[in-house]
């Protein structure tokens, strides 16, 4: 058997390049992220979604950035082999670069091995300086959860051609910024496969479709225990009467041999 190697941000450059998918899910803490990392998956997202699926909010928006060093802790602690990201709460890089860059300082001394942050063109700044000072950054475009209010819910993202134009133009400063991965919430499938082709970085999908390079899903809608309706592009994946790990294996194998996401039932 072959020795499982510690993800890095060069094989992951190299999946992109080479078509294989990356398989990434959310996880909060050690237990899970043992888990998850046994089960082969790639990346281990330690997501302000946890605002939601952990502390019982209704959005990302109260998630503070000592919450997210306490979670990016107890990841680390449990992770021999993923790539952990540590996602940029609300209120944590909005105000300045600065902030931003203390922040993200926080999140890897915590044990992230990249930041993720949301939004657009006013990220640039902040992007180019964590990149420049060696702190790898992934975006995130399209439905951006910690702008839920201005966005007018949960929405779809880029269907109008001006709308698509914005994000890609987004996308393209972005990586030009040096973000080194691209993550797309509720995009239609065709606009997130040109975007994936187009673009050098791995695009990491979640509601966007089959032709992204990886999937990422929320843990807990992954295991169907959230006990609310689920949106379209979710599959629980503990159909069947699978164990936890048989169902995190299942979604690894899927997303690596592009059965899941099917378009026909989860895509836009
Ligand atoms: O916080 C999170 O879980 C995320 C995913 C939805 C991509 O950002």
């Amino acid at each position: 058997m072959n020795e499982r190697h510690r993800m890095t941000l060069h094989r992951l450059k190299q999946m992109h390049a080479t078509g294989e998918k990356i398989a990434m899910l959310t996880c909060y803490d050690a237990v899970f992220a043992r888990l998850l990392d046994e089960a082969g998956v790639d990346v281990l997202l330690v997501g302000d979604s946890l605002g939601m699926v952990i502390q019982g909010n209704s959005t990302t928006l109260p998630v503070s950035i000592d919450q997210m060093v306490y979670h990016t802790e107890c990841v680390a602690r449990g992770n021999r082999h993923a790539w952990i990201i540590g996602d940029l709460p609300f209120g944590s890089y909005q105000q300045s670069v600065e902030l931003g860059l203390a922040s993200a300082v926080r999140l890897m001394q915590a044990g992230a091995h990249m930041v993720k942050l949301e939004g657009g063109g006013w990220t640039v700044p902040l992007v180019r300086a964590l990149a420049e000072r060696g702190i790898p950054v992934c975006a995130h475009l399209g439905f951006t959860p910690q702008s839920v209010f201005a966005l007018g819910g949960y929405r779809i993202q880029g269907r109008a051609e001006e709308a698509a134009s914005e994000l890609r133009i987004n996308a393209q400063q972005l990586a030009a910024a040096g973000a080194a991965m691209l993550v797309l919430e509720l995009v239609p499938t065709v606009l997130a496969g040109e975007l994936t082709k187009e673009l050098a970085i791995p695009v990491i999908g979640i509601g966007a479709g089959s032709r992204c390079g990886g999937q990422v899903l929320v843990l807990h809608d992954l295991l169907n225990l959230t006990g609310s309706r689920q949106p379209r592009f979710v599959r629980n994946f503990l159909e069947g009467g699978l164990s936890v790990q048989d169902a995190v294996r299942r979604f690894v194998t899927e997303v690596k041999s592009g059965q899941f996401p099917n378009d026909a039932l989860h895509g836009y």
